[in-house]
């Protein structure tokens, strides 16, 4: 099993080979570890078949491929890799999620010089969190993201739980016009004050979904990453009845959905799926109210795998995180403003069958910067709009204190919110406790929803704090916390 392959010497570059042992929608992994050769990842531009395997678009992606290669490494293993880059512009790669050293956290001019074309930057870290997490660029990610430069990192627990198969599935969604060609116009304005960039064509690893072919009592981990410029997924899984052991890579305590799942831009989610009895599911994306359509099938047939169902999931291992002190935290209110007021179009936005904030999609106040012209506001976290990655922090604080954040979200729109270099938990939503108190990096806030988050300040350096909504980022939804 691949399970022993890895436990084996630790450091193999699967081949092809090594695609039958993931079976369908399964990615031959690269391996790397200590002593492995370097890996490259090369960021260029390539084609993908995101429409059906005849119909090669042209794409930006890491080794030729969209999603990049598959990287799986081992918790508290020294890992490197070089970045090329075969772009004709600046770019860098963020290990969205990892708790890195600042210096390798990917942001142009806050953390590293941009690479220019033709050169190379050494990526070089070691994970102390497992789980499942993801590298994109930081550099104009709106289009560099968006044309398809994203690939999965898999941080392996010493020890992971029993499963058949371990899938990664990387979610995108694409903007294609009628010659099946990626739409420019990356980063207009108008996207970037309503919804972000949706697309029209949704893709798993870059291909269009193909029945997920399973047998019965086998036991499926899967893996989901939002890599969506600004597409949110509430998922239904039916009567497949998930349980949810991670949420952006950290354990929770293991539990089934009695809502959609919702994964905006940048989330992950580890689900442990038991197929049970010879059936058809459909797992289907419900968000966008009159827009739901099914994201995959699901089949079970054939032989059982085994003779008898296996027992419910154990809670993963956790990581080593530390524990937020809130009777000491610093607390700091965070307020999130802009984006169009007033005009909802059918395109999707802030259309939600489950409004979890119950306000009315019309009530927003102005915040922060006020009206430009042609009723666009910019976006803005405590009244400042900023543009470019180097700013004055909007709070600094000493190493080792605990940050509590009351973040308001004062918009029409959804925001996944993230921070680099840390993952907080998520305390309340309109002031009621969350159940599981999860541990994020990004945290999904409603129009009009109030998110407390908590975390201990621990890893010295600048750091982004924004909107993973890419065109949102880029239209001001960003700020700096440091940590001295
Ligand atoms: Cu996934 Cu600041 O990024
Ligand atoms: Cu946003």
């Amino acid at each position: 099993t691949r399970r022993a392959v890895l436990a084996g010497s630790g450091v193999l570059a699967l081949g092809g080979g090594a695609a039958a042992i993931f079976g369908a929608g399964g990615r031959a992994p690269v391996v790397a570890g200590t002593d492995t050769d370097n890996l490259v990842l090369k960021a260029g531009k390539t084609s993908a078949p995101l429409a059906g395997e005849n119909a090669e678009v042209p794409v930006w992606g890491y080794n030729g491929s969209v999603p990049g290669p598959e990287i799986r490494i081992r918790q508290g293993q020294a890992f490197e890799a070089m970045l090329d880059n075969g772009l004709d512009e600046e770019t860098t790669i963020h290990w969205h999620g990892v708790r890195v050293p600042n210096a390798m956290d990917g942001v142009p001019h806050l953390t590293q010089p941009p690479v220019e074309p033709r050169d190379s930057f050494r990526y070089a870290f070691t994970p102390q969190d497992a789980g499942t997490f993801w590298y994109h660029p930081h550099q104009r990610s709106f289009e560099q993201v968006g044309r398809g430069l994203y690939g999965p990192l898999i941080i392996e627990e010493a020890d992971p739980p029993q499963v058949d198969r371990d899938l990664v599935w990387m979610l995108d969604d694409w903007r294609l016009n009628d010659q099946g060609q990626i739409s420019g116009g990356f980063g207009s304005r108008h996207d970037a004050m309503m919804a972000g960039r949706i697309g029209n064509t949704i893709t798993i690893n870059g291909k269009p979904s193909a029945p997920l072919i399973a047998r019965p009592n086998e036991r499926i981990r899967l893996r989901l990453v939002n890599a969506a410029n600004a597409r949110i997924f509430g998922l239904d899984f039916g009567q497949l009845d998930p349980v949810v052991i991670a949420l952006d890579g950290q354990p929770v305590e293991p539990h089934r959905l009695t809502d959609p799942l919702l994964l905006g831009p940048a989330m992950r989610a580890d689900l442990i799926i038991d197929l049970n009895d010879p059936t058809e599911h459909s797992i289907r994306d419900v968000f966008y109210e009159g827009l739901e359509y099914d994201l995959s099938a699901v089949i079970c047939k054939g032989e059982p795998i085994r003779g008898a169902r296996l027992p419910e999931p154990a809670p993963l291992p956790s990581n080593p995180l530390p524990e937020p002190r809130l009777p000491s935290a610093k607390r700091h209110q965070i307020l999130f403003g802009g984006g169009m007021m007033g005009m909802m179009s059918g395109d999707g936005g802030s259309m939600m069958s489950r409004n979890r904030s119950g306000s009315g999609m019309m009530e927003g106040r102005m915040g922060g910067s006020g009206m430009m012209s042609g009723g666009m506001m910019g976006w803005t976290v405590n009244g400042v709009s900023a543009t470019g990655h180097v700013h004055d922090p909007i709070i600094t604080v000493a190493r080792g204190e605990t940050l509590l954040l009351d973040m308001s979200n004062d918009t029409a729109w959804w925001h996944p919110i993230h921070l680099h270099g840390h993952s907080f938990r998520v305390l309340s939503r309109n002031g009621r406790p969350t159940r599981y108190r999860e541990w994020q990096d990004t945290v999904l806030m409603a129009p009009q929803e109030r998110v407390e988050i908590a975390f201990v300040a621990d890893n010295p350096g600048d750091w982004m704090f924004h909107c993973h909504i890419l065109e949102h980022q880029a239209a001001g939804m960003m700020a700096t916390i440091r940590v001295n």
